[in-house]
């Protein structure tokens, strides 16, 4: 088994196939494109979710989508005439995804894709186009909840090569879910013990344009007077924030593990992407998480936290049927007024069926059957 990763939402997706694939006694090769390449934004997650060491290492770094796309192909592609498996497989809608993708089919190597189906049907999203791309040319996709089995029978796959397995990212985060739990990183990092907001933002659509990301600063700080408003900033939105000189309405959360760390009230505080672990810690003890992240959609669902996703639309709607996320745009009034509204109402917990944390092991058990053959 080939499997490829380039960005931080696949190595948690992987750490769950790479545990259920040694069970199976599957032996897998990790790719790694680099797409994602820091040491908070790649390695700690490798360290931590007890990642193998890449087999292959690409290094493609950062470009524009044809360039990253096209320096992860010729790297798979190289890759793959070497290593020759009997399968490759992707995960989730990254760039990285359909390049692995496309540069295994066309060398005739078997795809399996896992987070198949899954469409916001908005084309002006960069992973959108990755999702169709990415299904389109895998011959076994494997889903994770309902709603992507339903979409790839409307686009007309045959259905005995797709398999609702569940989510394997849901499988890694209650795996590590009673270690996360223990950091207490909130408590470390001086956050009040009232509550505090948690943000994650990169979408294009909110950061690259001056108007939409002040505007979600301005709702952001008004939000912050009441609780701390704790931003872990990706290195893009970092990058904005300072061209469009909003960096100095944050004050920079200190992460030192010192044993007295300041006392962080009310305000707007920024940090810097976290490792998994952190970052988890952070989300189960948040009142509230505004974000414009997938992944993020389905574990704060799964941890029953309240989560604002400021998206106009979401390719996760289960999230919003049976999880605890709520569709609300980058409008900065109406982000306000849904803040205020979920930090007002009890949390609750829902669970989407076949969330349960055995999806690697369903996904491993259909790969073993497959590469055996149909004598085993
Ligand atoms: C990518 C994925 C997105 C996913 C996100 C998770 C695509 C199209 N997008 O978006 O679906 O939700 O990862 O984080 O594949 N950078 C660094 N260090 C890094 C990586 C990136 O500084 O290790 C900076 C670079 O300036 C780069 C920018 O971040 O230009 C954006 O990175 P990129 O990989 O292009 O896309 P993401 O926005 O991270």
């Amino acid at each position: 088994m080939f499997l490829v990763v380039g960005a931080r939402p696949n190595f948690m997706k992987a750490a769950a196939l790479c545990r259920a694939f040694r069970k199976q006694r599957i032996r897998v090769e990790l790719c790694h494109t680099g797409q994602h390449y820091d040491r908070v934004m790649s390695d700690s997650f490798f360290r931590q979710l007890g990642l193998p060491r890449p087999k292959y290492a690409l290094g493609i770094g950062s470009g524009s989508h044809a360039e990253q796309t096209g320096r992860a192909m010729i790297g798979i592609e190289k890759a793959l005439l070497e290593s020759r498996p009997g399968m490759v497989m992707v995960v989730g809608d990254v760039n990285s995804t359909v390049a692995g993708a496309l540069a295994a089919v066309k060398l005739h190597v078997p795809v399996a894709h896992v987070e198949a189906g899954l469409r916001s049907g908005d084309r002006r999203m960069p992973e959108e186009i990755n999702r169709i791309v990415t299904d389109a040319v895998s011959d076994y996709c494997f889903v994770t909840e309902e709603d992507g089995r339903k979409n790839l029978r409307r686009e007309g796959f045959d259905m005995k090569r797709v398999f609702l397995v569940g989510d394997v990212m849901v499988d890694t985060l209650l795996h590590f879910k009673p270690r996360a739990a223990r950091l207490k990183r909130a408590r470390r990092l001086g956050l009040s013990s009232t509550g505090y907001a948690l943000s994650t933002l990169h979408r294009p659509g909110n950061v690259d344009e001056e108007k939409t990301l002040s505007g979600l600063v301005g709702a952001f700080e008004e939000i912050a007077e009441s609780l701390p408003f704790v931003l872990a900033a990706h290195p893009r939105t970092r990058q904005r924030l300072k061209r469009f000189g909003l960096l100095k309405r944050f004050e920079e959360l200190k992460t030192s593990r010192s044993r007295n760390p300041q006392n962080a009230g009310p305000g707007l505080w920024l940090l810097p992407p976290q490792e998994y672990l952190d970052f988890m810690s952070l989300v189960m003890d948040c009142r509230i998480m505004l974000t414009d992240s997938g992944g993020l959609q389905e574990e704060t669902s799964v941890l029953g936290v309240p989560c604002l996703t400021l998206r106009w639309n979401t390719e996760r709607p289960v999230t919003l049927r049976e999880g605890t996320s709520k569709l609300v745009g980058n409008d900065p009034a109406r982000v306000l007024r849904a803040a205020r509204r979920a930090m007002a109402s009890p949390r609750r917990k829902r669970r989407v069926r076949l969330w349960d944390g055995k999806a690697g092991g369903r996904i491993a058990k259909i790969v073993a059957r497959i590469l055996r053959g149909p004598a085993s």
